[in-house]
């Protein structure tokens, strides 16, 4: 058996994705370490921070209709980069609250001691957006820092 390297160490290059809730935390960097990684982007928020990310392989949406957007991120990722690959449908709020209004303490009952980094949930998307990740159908990649194997 031959090992050889791959030509494109993340099989991302070339990609185009959709990420959703792009201004800030997991959504920011999940559209800097897709760009990193050769990915071309639509960036959509109703938060007009998401225009910080404008580039040359960044197309933001910052006028978020409900009815409208998905079809608007969908054209624009067509029109400008000529492809779809990938939805990252990040945008949310967790509970009743906004996370960015979590307390510093959230996530110090994980069996980590500590909540996620926002890198940590891009570099789990990365790998999910990418060719590597071929068998992966319909499966859950649990990314709680061990909350639900301690849970029971
Ligand atoms: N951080 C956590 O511990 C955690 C845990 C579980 C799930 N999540 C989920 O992960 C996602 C991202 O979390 P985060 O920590 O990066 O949150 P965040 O609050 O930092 O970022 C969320 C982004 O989504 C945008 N957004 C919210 N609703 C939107 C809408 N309807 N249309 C467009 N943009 C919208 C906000 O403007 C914001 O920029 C959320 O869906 C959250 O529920 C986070």
């Amino acid at each position: 058996m031959s090992l050889s390297p791959s030509t494109r160490p993340d099989d991302l290059a070339g990609k185009v994705a959709i990420v959703t809730g792009a201004a800030s935390g997991i959504g920011r960097a999940t559209v800097e370490l897709l760009v990193e990684r050769g990915v071309r982007v639509v960036a959509e928020d109703r938060d007009d921070a998401v225009e910080e990310l404008r580039g040359e392989n960044v197309a933001p949406v910052a006028d978020v209709t409900e009815e409208d957007s998905a079809r608007r991120a969908v054209a624009l990722a067509r029109e400008r980069f000529g492809r779809l690959d990938v939805l990252v449908n990040n945008a949310g709020v967790i509970i009743d609250k906004t996370v960015a209004d979590m307390t510093l303490d959230h996530g110090s009952n994980t069996p980590i001691g500590r909540a996620a980094q926002p890198r940590e949930i891009a570099e789990v998307i990365a790998f999910l957006a990418s060719d590597r990740a071929s068998y992966l159908v319909g499966s859950v990649a649990m990314t709680d820092g061990g909350t639900s194997v301690a849970a029971g």
